[in-house]
Parts: C-alpha cells; sequence; structure tokens
C-alpha cells in the first residue's frame, strides 16, 4: 500500500521566512508526536509548511523575538503551540484513516496521495477564513449594518487578490436577507443601498429591495424594484418568487380596498419602520423620562390585523412591547390588544377612528385603579404619527398627557 512518507509533500512555502539553520538545534527535547529522530532538515521542511499554511512566523508557536534569534522551540508555552499538535492529530486522523481508501492520482507523472494540509482549511490564514455572510453578519449584528458594510470593503481592500474570501457583493445582499429575516427591512435598507451604490446592476438586490418594500408597506417600490429585476435578469431564479409576493400585496391591498378592513386600510401607511422618541411626564406636567425606541408595524392575518413591534425602554430597562390592532368592518369599533415583556398582563382598549385620529378607551378598567387611561393616535403626515397617553384621576372629568411619543418613518 502507498505509505505517506511525511507530511511535507510538497514545500510550496519555501519563502517562509526561518531563522538561520545554525540557530535550530541538532537535538530536539519535546517531540510529542514527530519522530524524535527526525532528520533536522525534514523537520525544519514541516515546520517551515504549517508557518506557511498558517502565514505565520516560526514565532507564532515558538517562544523567541521577532527576528527569530535564540528561539526556545522546545518551550509549550504558547497555545498556539499547543493547538498545532491538535491539528497535528486530527490531520493525521484524516489522512491516515478517514482518506487512506481514496485512490492515488497521477498527477505530471507523478503518484501523490489525497490528503489535507494545515493549508487546505487555513488558506495561509492563522485562523481558517470564515464564510464572507458569518464574518459581515458577526460585525453588523453587533456594530450596525455600516459597520457590517465597511467590513465587506476591508475584506475586498485586503484579500482582493488571495481568494481567501468569497467577494462578490451578493454577500452583502444575503447580509441585507439577514436583517429582513430578522424583521428589520429599515437595516436591510441601509445595507442595500450601500450594494446599489456601487452595483447598480446587481440583479440580487432588487429582488431583495422588493421585499424590503413590501416589508415597509410600499407596493409601489415594490413594483417598481421588481421591474428594474426583470429589466437586469428576466431568468433570476428569485423572479417568479417576489414576483409571487408582489402579485399577493397587490390582492390583498386590492381587497383591502374592495372593504375587507376598511378601517385598518386607512392606516395602513403604519406599515413600516420607525423611530420613537417618548416623553413621560409626571401629573405636574414635569418630564420624568426621555425614551428612544423603534417600532415596526406589518400586517397579519392577510391584511386583518395590524402588527406592532415596539423596542424600547421602561424606568431603564429594555422593554419590548406587542400590539395587535383589528377595526371591525361593519361596526367601524377599533380594538386595540396590547402586552409587553416586562408585564405579566394585556390590556384591551376599544376605540374609533376620525379624521387622522384614533381615540381609545380601557375597555375593561380596573375598578382598583385609581386613573382611567385612553390613547390618542394622530396622523401628522405619511411618515410621521403621535401617540399620546392620557390619565384621569377623577373618572374622565379632566386629562393630564402621561405620555407622548412622537413616530418619524425610518
Ligand atoms: C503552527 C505552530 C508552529 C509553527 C508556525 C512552527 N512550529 Fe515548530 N513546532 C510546533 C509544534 C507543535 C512542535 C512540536 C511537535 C511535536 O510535539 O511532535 C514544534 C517543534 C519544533 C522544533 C523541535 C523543538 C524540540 O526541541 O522539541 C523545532 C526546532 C521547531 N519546531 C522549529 C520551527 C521553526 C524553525 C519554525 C519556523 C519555520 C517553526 N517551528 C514553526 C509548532 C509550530
Ligand atoms: C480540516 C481543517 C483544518 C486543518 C487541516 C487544519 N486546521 Fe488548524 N484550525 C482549523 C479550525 C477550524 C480552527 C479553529 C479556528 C477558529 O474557529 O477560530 C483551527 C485552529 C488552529 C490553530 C489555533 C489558532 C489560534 O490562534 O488559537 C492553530 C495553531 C492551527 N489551527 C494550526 C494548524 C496546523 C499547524 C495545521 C496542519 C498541521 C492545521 N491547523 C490544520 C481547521 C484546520
Amino acid at each position: 500500500m502507498f505509505r505517506l512518507a511525511s507530511l511535507t509533500l510538497v514545500v510550496l512555502f519555501s519563502f517562509v521566512e526561518a531563522p538561520a539553520v545554525g540557530q535550530i538545534p541538532e537535538e530536539f527535547t519535546n517531540l510529542q508526536l514527530l519522530d524524535p529522530a527526525i532528520e533536522k532538515s525534514e523537520l525544519v521542511s514541516i515546520m517551515r509548511d504549517w508557518a506557511g499554511g498558517l502565514g505565520v512566523r516560526c514565532n507564532h508557536c515558538h517562544v523567541g523575538p521577532e527576528n527569530l534569534r535564540g528561539m526556545d522551540f522546545a518551550s509549550d508555552e504558547k497555545a498556539t503551540k499547543r493547538s498545532a499538535r491538535q491539528m497535528l492529530l486530527m490531520s493525521r486522523a484524516i489522512n491516515r484513516e478517514l482518506l487512506k481508501d481514496l485512490p492515488i492520482v497521477v498527477e505530471e507523472g507523478r503518484k501523490r496521495a489525497q490528503v489535507v494540509s494545515c493549508y487546505t482549511c487555513h488558506r495561509g490564514m492563522n485562523r481558517p477564513p470564515r464564510k464572507t455572510l458569518n464574518e459581515l453578519s458577526r460585525v453588523a449584528f453587533s456594530d450596525g449594518p455600516a459597520a457590517g458594510v465597511a467590513r465587506y470593503h476591508e475584506l475586498v481592500a485586503l484579500h482582493e487578490d488571495s481568494g481567501k474570501y468569497d467577494l462578490r457583493p451578493e454577500n452583502l445582499v444575503w447580509l441585507a436577507n439577514a436583517y429582513l429575516d430578522g424583521e428589520d427591512p429599515a437595516d436591510a435598507r441601509k445595507v442595500l443601498d450601500s450594494v446599489l451604490d456601487m452595483y447598480s446592476a446587481e440583479a440580487a438586490a432588487y429582488a431583495t429591495l422588493v421585499r424590503v418594500e413590501l416589508a415597509s408597506g410600499r407596493l409601489p417600490e415594490a413594483e417598481a424594484a421588481l421591474a428594474k429585476l426583470v429589466e437586469l435578469d428576466p431568468s433570476d431564479e428569485s423572479t417568479a418568487w417576489v414576483g409571487g409576493m408582489v402579485e399577493r400585496a397587490r390582492a390583498r391591498t386590492a381587497e383591502n380596498a374592495a372593504g375587507a378592513a376598511p378601517g385598518l386600510h386607512e392606516w395602513s401607511f403604519l406599515v413600516g419602520s420607525w423611530e420613537s422618541t417618548s416623553k413621560r411626564f409626571s401629573s405636574e406636567g414635569q418630564v420624568i423620562e426621555d425614551n428612544h425606541g423603534t417600532a415596526t408595524f406589518s400586517w397579519d392575518l392577510d391584511g386583518q390585523r395590524l402588527r406592532e413591534r415596539q423596542t424600547t425602554t421602561l424606568a431603564g430597562q429594555p422593554m419590548e412591547v406587542l400590539n395587535l390592532f383589528s377595526a371591525h368592518p361593519e361596526t367601524g369599533e377599533w380594538q386595540i390588544a396590547r402586552t409587553d415583556s416586562l408585564h405579566h398582563t394585556f390590556n384591551l382598549m376599544s376605540g374609533s377612528a376620525s379624521e387622522g385620529t384614533l381615540t381609545f378607551a380601557e375597555a375593561h378598567p380596573n375598578p382598583n385603579h385609581s386613573v382611567t387611561r385612553r390613547w390618542i393616535y394622530s396622523k401628522s403626515g405619511d411618515d410621521a404619527f403621535s401617540l399620546r397617553l392620557e390619565f384621569s384621576e377623577d373618572g374622565g372629568e379632566s386629562w393630564f398627557v402621561r405620555n407622548e411619543t412622537e413616530y418619524l418613518r425610518r
């Protein structure tokens, strides 16, 4: 049977800087895996192979100075050296056990076994390069969409010619999709804008833009993005898929217009992502707390309900809020069911709409509470509205503003 003569099948990395051969001891005192009686020249060639495979110098694993003079090669002080032993064990197990029955290949008249080397995975980096999307997501989900885009440009600058990363702009489109999957069309749009700035003919970006526009409740813009997608690449695989989404959104809009939930439909401008700033007032009218948050409204139950997800804070604590809105098609009565991540309760409010205003009162006021509440939504344009929460301590005779929130479209 063919035997693996050594791990140094091809010395690809002869450029790796090494200490002068004279500085490498003749005797090795701490070889736990390699043959302690190994020839010095063979050991050095394996070490160069590893250093080249990882794109590092000897002192990445061995204790000693940058100029590699007076290295203590036997020391196991560095964790990287100890990891390298594990890696060697792994590579041996793969090559000697798992791959041993692969056929021998003949290349340019020479036989060779099919094996992995450090380079197979590491591609000349101390840690194997991550999948580009994973790397972008890691940065973007901790530091924001702009940082994710910046990381992409950094990878392009560093690795344009190295082939270590998949640098296709689709990776940014996939990042935008990841934001969409997390119901964050606003950040998805930020990433997409940067793609379209650079590559205005990127069909995949338009497919995602269709979804962003739909998620933001902007059907005409979604239709425009779909048209652009078809124009750029009529055979794009996602055309049918996002085309179907636009089709369904059209049908839903038509249905709503035909009276499925007419009251709600008048407030369909709410669908999309919003930035919120709110003030809480004392009963004397003093501001006692300033809050910032975000909110996303979307359709649910096929246009029969509006769903709002808010991320905000209450008394310094992070809070998620879920609101469901419904408007009865016959009576025109509105209802809101509200719950949040801090209180283990639901509020049910019922109300009515008039010209740009929705007014709600508690459907079941708690008889033990001294205050009565009402909520008033006011539309102040297509991209702005406000919510006022008012309290009454005298059973509805007089009201004071407890909370006022301004929403601006993101
Ligand atoms: C990725 C980590 C790594 C790099 C880079 C590396 N080595 Fe090593 N080296 C090791 C490990 C692990 C051993 C011990 C192997 C064993 O236990 O069988 C070792 C052992 C040695 C030894 C034997 C020490 C002894 O007395 O036991 C010498 C000499 C040596 N390396 C030289 C080099 C030189 C020269 C370079 C640079 C060209 C280099 N190494 C780069 C990991 C590394
Ligand atoms: C099958 C793929 C594969 C092969 C082959 C491989 N490695 Fe690794 N190596 C990895 C992965 C994966 C990690 C972990 C990287 C991470 O998740 O950060 C790693 C990590 C390491 C680390 C630790 C990095 C650190 O700074 O902690 C060293 C050192 C290392 N490898 C050396 C080697 C050497 C030397 C070889 C060849 C003898 C080798 N590897 C072969 C996949 C591989």
